[in-house]
């Protein structure tokens, strides 16, 4: 049945094609930019890129001039071009030797909708720094550019750059850089200043120097800090304000590896779905940066708390979700009758206690609008003669984008979203249901119901860190055996240093040189900070030594919500902490053949292994690989088939960073759903010299795994000075789209 419709539909398609082709010539408009990946760079001498990328061109397009086809060529680091191409001519290049994979270059996400106190990272004595090495690492962020200009990146005390380094300033006119902010490449030609202000707010809170009294209008005043601020920053500008494109991400990320970047924090990624790891532009860069020993931290995403949400999804990327600190920012509102609601937002606007007149739904409405529209403020629905000056009430976030060009004074507005306050250009707050509800019972009971907006006031927020509501879930759709997320961290409200050519919020007039910003996009470079500090303490340790540290000794979380997405799925191994990660006692390792047997393990062929990696690849056919025996920090397991009993086992190999002499215990904790029977064997791992490995295996037995909530233990490695946590979950949650 499937197939007559299939074959049916492809003689419609064919019909379509060949009527389209007899009327109109190829223009311009049928050719769109696509992505040809072609693994790794051959390593023969008289190789060159260029040359065989414009002949494989000239090939498919049967073109001898390819004038405006080749977009971009990669060469540094990886191979493989950016080019205008039509359908067929897609089809053709996709089955030439040497092609990995065509995609597309569709838009990617900026992942943004004081913490490293929160986070344990204080500053003075009791942290333990190591300038000298600090100033040696160099955090490559690729995002919206930067302000050269920013105190955060000012160069006071730093000596010249370290002589690994390989890169250039060429941030455009008008653009310097200094010891501080050590490179910068453009890729959107227009500078790499930042017009945006995202790539100055990761910049900062990855590496920025320390800047006292620093607020937003007063809000979240203090010092202003990154987690390494003696790290050096190279800027990679690939984001703009029409967003962020695999074809300049990807050259960004070439040049990067080949400059001698140590670290890359990208708060960058696709919106909800996440792709195979040969159409993901993030998960190829950042294989060839881990094949380098750089390591890749990256957003997870801001598209929860749905399930499956998370973009990005490799083993060897570290990715970040968001989490709150105990910092939180309320708006009060005042109402007539002296009543105080609570609500969320950055205000720095004062009413100065004035009351103003309250209004809502149909008296605002124009004559054209029914009273519901008008109560969810939606867009030509309010009449401005009856707005003006007054505080507009809206029963839903529409009305932000108009209230101001009505002229209101201020806007209440319902918040579907209570955990996060943002900035808006105008005086508001947003109030929980519950408080709508009975700011709606008092403007029923008044003839003229009035009330006045506060500024925003810092509150210590003891239930903390909760998940943000918006930071991606998993599960892991590509690789279903790998925990999604890995790992969470600051990403509400964060004040940090932010670019004054761009605006705080969305028509806002106002230029600042500190915002506040809440995202993936703001967990992200934490992490990324973070591991910046751990290897300043441990400078040779690979990209997956100093992952299994971050992830090993990450607090243990309570996310909040109901179902996968209060659970593992929404934090991974937990929250980050700084301190602990430069000590774990044991790490995970993982090398670029453990990462190759994975790959075999998810059914990639060894021909396409050979072009990706650069050298020959044998899947081994006899010893098939299974992905959740990767010697990954966390363990996890999809459950097949409809028999509630089960048994999975997992392989893992740890590697002594601490004292040489010690021993470890296990011990399992248990976690979310129903219970798990675990064995570890061997239960105890004695370990006599540094970098001695020691394998183990772990056997999990259970039955009726919930088809909502996984069922998740903890497995504890310790000596009595080192917890080595792993979280292992084991789920059968299946949905629709997969
Ligand atoms: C350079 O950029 C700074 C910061 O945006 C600006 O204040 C200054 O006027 C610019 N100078 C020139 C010559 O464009
Ligand atoms: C934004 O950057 C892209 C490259 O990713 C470039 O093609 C485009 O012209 C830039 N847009 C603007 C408005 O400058
Ligand atoms: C922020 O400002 C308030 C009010 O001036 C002051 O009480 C508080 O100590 C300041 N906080 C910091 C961290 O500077
Ligand atoms: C504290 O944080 C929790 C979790 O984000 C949130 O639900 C709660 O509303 C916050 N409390 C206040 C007073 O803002
Ligand atoms: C998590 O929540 C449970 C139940 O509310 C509580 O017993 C436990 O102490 C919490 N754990 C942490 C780390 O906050
Ligand atoms: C790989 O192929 C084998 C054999 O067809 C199959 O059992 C296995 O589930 C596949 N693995 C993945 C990760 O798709
Ligand atoms: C599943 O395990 C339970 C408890 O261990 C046992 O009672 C039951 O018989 C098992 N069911 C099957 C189908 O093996
Ligand atoms: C896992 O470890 C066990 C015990 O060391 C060993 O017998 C088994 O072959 C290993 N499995 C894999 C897939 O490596």
């Amino acid at each position: 049945m499937a197939k007559v419709a299939a074959t049916s539909s492809c003689l419609l398609s064919c019909l379509l094609v060949l009527f389209l082709s007899s009327v109109s010539a190829v223009t311009d408009e049928d050719k769109k930019v696509y992505i040809v990946y072609m693994g790794s760079l051959p390593s023969r001498a008289d190789y060159s890129p260029i040359a065989h990328h414009m002949s494989i061109l000239q090939e498919v397009t049967g073109e001898s001039s390819i004038q405006g086809r080749l977009v971009r060529s990669y060469q540094r680091s990886f191979n493989g071009f950016a080019a205008r191409l039509t359908e067929s001519e897609r089809e053709r290049v996709a089955d030439m030797e040497g092609v990995v994979s065509v995609f597309p270059n569709k838009k990617l996400q900026l992942h943004t909708t004081t913490s490293w106190d929160f986070m344990g990272l204080k500053e003075g004595t009791r942290t333990k720094r190591n300038p000298t090495v600090e100033s040696d690492t160099i955090i490559g962020v690729l995002d919206s550019g930067i302000t050269p200009e920013s105190q955060s990146f000012s160069d006071e005390g730093f000596g010249p750059p370290p002589e690994k380094w390989k890169g250039v300033c060429s941030g455009g006119k008008n653009f310097t850089c200094n010891n501080k902010l050590i490179g910068a490449r453009d890729y959107t030609s227009e500078g790499a200043r930042d017009t945006d202000g995202d790539g100055t707010h990761t910049s900062s809170t990855a590496a920025g120097n320390a800047v006292v009294d620093t607020s937003f209008f007063g809000i979240g005043n203090g010092t202003v800090r990154g987690g390494v601020p003696a790290s050096r920053i190279a800027a990679y500008k690939v984001c703009n304000e029409s967003g962020c494109y695999p074809d300049a991400l990807l050259d960004a990320f070439g040049d990067a590896i080949a400059d001698g970047v140590d670290l890359f924090s990208i708060s960058i990624g696709g919106d909800e779905t996440a792709s195979m790891f040969e159409f993901d532009s993030i998960a190829i860069g950042a294989f060839h940066a881990m094949a380098k020993g750089i390591l890749t931290v990256n957003s997870g995403g801001n598209s929860g708390p749905n399930p499956t949400s998370v973009s990005s999804v490799a083993p060897w990327i570290l990715t970040v979700a968001a989490s709150t600190t105990n910092r939180g920012f309320v708006t009060k509102v005042v109402l007539g009758n002296g009543k105080t609601l609570v609500g969320k937002s950055v205000n720095s606007f004062d009413m100065k206690g004035k009351n103003y007149p309250l209004v809502y739904g149909k008296p605002a409405a124009s004559s054209t609008c029914d009273a519901a529209a008008a109560e969810l403020c939606k867009e030509a629905c309010l009449d401005k003669s009856r707005v003006n000056g007054k505080i507009l009430v809206c029963g839903g976030r529409d009305g932000l984008k108009i209230a101001e060009s009505v002229g209101a004074s201020g806007i209440i507005f319902r918040n579907p979203r209570p955990d996060v306050a943002h900035v808006h250009p105008l005086l508001a707050s947003g109030l929980l249901t519950e408080d709508f509800e009975s700011l709606v019972t008092y403007l029923e009971s008044t003839n003229s119901p009035q009330a006045t907006i506060l500024k925003t006031e810092t509150i210590f927020n003891r239930t903390s860190p909760v998940i943000a509501s918006f930071s991606s879930r998993g599960p892991n759709t590509i690789a279903v055996d790998i925990l999604k997320p890995d790992i969470t961290a600051p990403g509400v409200e964060i004040l940090a240093a932010y670019s004054p050519d761009g605006a705080p919020s969305k028509n806002d007039a106002r230029h600042v040189k500190y915002s506040v910003l809440s995202g993936t996009s703001m967990s992200c470079p934490h992490v990324a900070g973070v591991a910046a500090y751990v290897k300043t303490f441990n400078p040779k340790w690979s990209p997956s030594m100093i992952q299994s540290a971050i992830m090993t000794t990450a607090w243990p979380v309570n996310a909040t919500g109901t179902g996968i997405a209060s659970t593992e799925f929404a934090y991974g191994a937990g929250h980050v902490d700084p301190i602990a990660a430069v000590n774990p006692g044991l790490v995970y390792e993982l090398d670029k053949a453990d990462h190759i047997a994975f790959l075999c393990g998810m059914n990639y062929t060894s021909e396409d292994l050979k072009v990706i990696c650069g050298e020959t690849v044998t899947c081994s056919e006899e010893k098939e690989f299974l992905p959740r025996n990767l010697n990954y920090p966390s363990m996890s397991a999809k459950l097949s088939g409809s028999d509630s009993n089960f048994t999975v086992t997992f392989n893992r190999t740890l590697t002594n960073v601490g004292t040489p002499s010690s021993t470890y215990t296990s011990k399992v904790v248990a976690g979310h759903g129903s219970e798990l029977s675990i064995k570890v064997t061997p239960s105890v791992l004695s370990f006599k010299t540094v970098n001695e490995k020691q394998s183990f295996e772990v056997t999990v037995t259970g039955n009726d795994v919930d088809s909502e909530v996984p069922s998740s233990a903890n497995l504890i490695w310790s000596d009595g000075i080192h917890n080595v946590r792993s979280p292992i979950v084991v789920y059968s949650y299946t949905n629709d789209e997969y």
